[in-house]
């Protein structure tokens, strides 16, 4: 019996390896069966064909945290509306030129604006403040990740500049979709977002977390599965963790060993994706972004929001770098990514066609 496991899961790996596609049954089966092996097989291809595509480049994104105002309320989500401890903020159009301005300097080519569904950011603020941004740097990419909108919104958004979208599906499991928010936040309506992102003209990614409360394997292959179809361009993953006022602060953390297995499967089934190894990786493991850079990812997201606000950018507990300046996360993540044999570039790095 034993034996017969052994040989399918490695023609399983092996079928993931030669064709980026595996059934969901497959996936479910891979991600219970994996051992060390399978895993060391699968990491080691991941990293060569990312190796093939990008080489040894890491691209850096520029990350601002804009708003930790929220409208909806994720049970995992440390900025939830119903967290009344949380600190509000939200930075202006100055501030977060200046954020831009500096990170120009310090080499980076892309802004990623984050922030929480805070209706202060209208259409006319964020087409002028994107505008700006490209008319300062023109060689720059802007990233937005500020949740749900319109059509007509993300439509004129894009019009005025912005490249990339980034929208976590969350879980690609209507009904788990339901056990991590409120009814009034819709698993139908997220999908369609993602669908108008990628229509409007958007690189957009998608992503979920590893270990969210009640996931199972089944549900992370039908992440997986997700992916495969809807192929975005950028996917970030990153372990689930506990915040301290959520009604989930007392389930257990995601898996860092799951979350780096998972990192090199995507690299097989999107060859091309932009993978980043996100900050709650390198929360939960301290040389989690390294690791995860040695399964497969290929970008970093240094945190490039005013040190006064960072602490309030609280999606989980024991986030990094909230005490850091931009600059010494650049640093910092210039001499991580030395210390493992991959280079941080000064490009935009966008997706590769291929
Ligand atoms: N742990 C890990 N990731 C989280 N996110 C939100 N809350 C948490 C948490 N507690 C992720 C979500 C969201 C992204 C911005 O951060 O996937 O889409
Ligand atoms: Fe921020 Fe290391 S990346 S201090």
């Amino acid at each position: 019996m034993a034996l017969t496991v052994d040989m399918d899961i490695k023609q399983t790996a092996e079928k993931l390896i030669n064709k980026h596609s595996l059934s969901v049954d497959e996936y479910e089966f891979l991600i219970t069966n994996r051992t060390p092996g399978i895993t060391e097989l699968i990491r080691s291809e991941a990293v060569s064909v990312r190796q093939k595509i990008y080489g040894n480049k890491v691209f850096v994104r520029g990350l601002i945290e804009i708003s930790s105002y929220c409208r909806n309320d994720c049970l995992y989500c440390g900025i939830r509306k119903s967290n009344h401890n949380a600190e509000r903020y939200r930075l202006d159009e100055e501030q977060i030129l200046s954020c831009c301005d500096e990170g120009y300097d310090l080499g980076y080519r892309t802004f990623v604006l984050q922030g929480g569904e805070d209706a202060y950011y209208t259409d006319e603020r964020l087409e002028a403040l994107i505008r700006e941004i490209k008319r300062r740097y023109p060689d720059c990419a802007v990233t937005l990740s500020l949740g749900e909108r319109s059509y007509e919104s993300y439509k004129r958004l894009f019009e005025a500049g912005a490249d990339r979208y980034l929208l976590r599906h969350e879980t690609a499991d209507k009904e788990h979709y339901g056990m991590l928010h409120p009814s009034y936040q819709s698993f139908d309506t997220r999908m369609k977002c993602l669908e108008d992102l990628k229509k409007i003209g958007y690189q957009t990614g998608c992503g979920f977390m590893v270990g969210s409360p009640f996931q199972t394997a089944r549900h992370i292959a039908k992440d997986l599965k997700f992916l495969e179809e809807f192929r975005p361009a950028m996917c970030g993953i990153g372990p689930f963790i506990t915040h301290k006022d959520t009604p989930f602060k007392d389930e257990e953390n995601g898996s860092t060993e799951l979350t780096l297995f998972l990192l090199s499967v995507i690299r097989l089934i999107l060859p091309n994706v932009l993978l980043p190894a996100t900050t709650a990786l390198g929360t939960t493991d301290a040389i989690g972004r390294e690791k995860g850079i040695l399964s497969g990812a290929n970008v970093i997201m240094p945190n490039l929001s005013p040190t006064e606000v960072r602490e309030k950018y609280a999606l989980y507990d024991n986030k990094i770098c909230t005490g850091e300046e931009s600059a010494q996360c650049r640093q910092c993540l210039s001499r991580r990514m030395g210390s493992i044999g991959y280079e941080i570039v000064t490009d935009r790095g966008d997706v590769k066609k291929i």
